[in-house]
């Protein structure tokens, strides 16, 4: 089973009261959302790999360390995951960034899969699927389903806030996918809305209320 981890670091806790706000304007909300997701890049990658290199100080000859393993591919979920990948970037600069483009349909909050650019020998890579809220669970699964179909085995969810419904719908679909969240909600409401959780991420991001 994949690991379900709860990154609640005092400052991405204070950075999330910030976007839960309902008075945090579409700026300051962008802003905030890429400065919590450079702080979880920093957990997700606590765990790459590393391997030994020699190198030169001014002083001797030294074995040291350096990132080894699978090259990074960070996918956000259109649209609202977007908003994390600069924070991402941050910290992973080399990552290839690939997108998938998912809506949730109004009426049957069932996704809808209308865009996937990837980069090529996803097998060989570790990707990081990006998305600030995982409600119903539908759009990460579809996600990753995307994804496992043209390839990847090695795959870890990254989001902001997450319902308890969501974890377990992504946890019976892809049981090997780890997810990282900095909040664990309480619940759904009637419309498929995360409580307290932030709104409509992708509105608030992109000032379509
Ligand atoms: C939001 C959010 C997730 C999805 C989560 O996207 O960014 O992708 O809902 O809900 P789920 O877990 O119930 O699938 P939305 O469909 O509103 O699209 P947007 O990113 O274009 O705003
Ligand atoms: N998508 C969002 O953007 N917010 C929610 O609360 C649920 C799904």
């Amino acid at each position: 089973m994949g690991k379900l981890q709860v990154i609640d670091h005092p400052l991405i806790q204070h950075k999330l009261t910030i976007i839960r706000d309902k008075n945090t304007g579409t700026k300051y909300f962008r802003e905030v959302v890429n400065e919590i997701a450079r702080l979880l890049a920093y957990e997700v990658s606590r765990e790459m790999p590393v391997e030994d290199v020699e190198i030169e100080t001014p002083l001797v000859k030294s074995v040291q360390k350096q990132l080894a393993g699978k090259k990074v591919v960070i996918v956000p979920i259109l649209r609202a995951g977007l908003g994390m990948v600069d924070g991402m970037l941050d910290l992973i600069p080399a990552a290839k960034v690939g997108h998938v483009g998912m809506y949730r349909d109004q009426e049957t909050m069932e996704p809808v899969e209308y865009f996937v650019k990837l980069p090529s020998g996803l097998e060989e890579r570790q990707m990081l699927v990006v998305d600030p809220m995982l409600a119903t669970g539908g759009s990460a699964v579809a996600a990753i389903d995307a994804l496992k179909k043209r390839g990847a085995n090695n795959i870890k969810f990254v989001c902001l806030v997450a319902a308890p419904e969501g974890v377990k719908v992504l946890e019976e679909a892809h049981p090997d996918v780890d997810i990282y969240t900095a909040a664990l909600d309480e619940r759904l409401n009637e419309k498929g809305y995360i409580l307290p959780g932030l709104g409509d991420a992708g509105d608030r991001l992109y000032g379509t209320m």
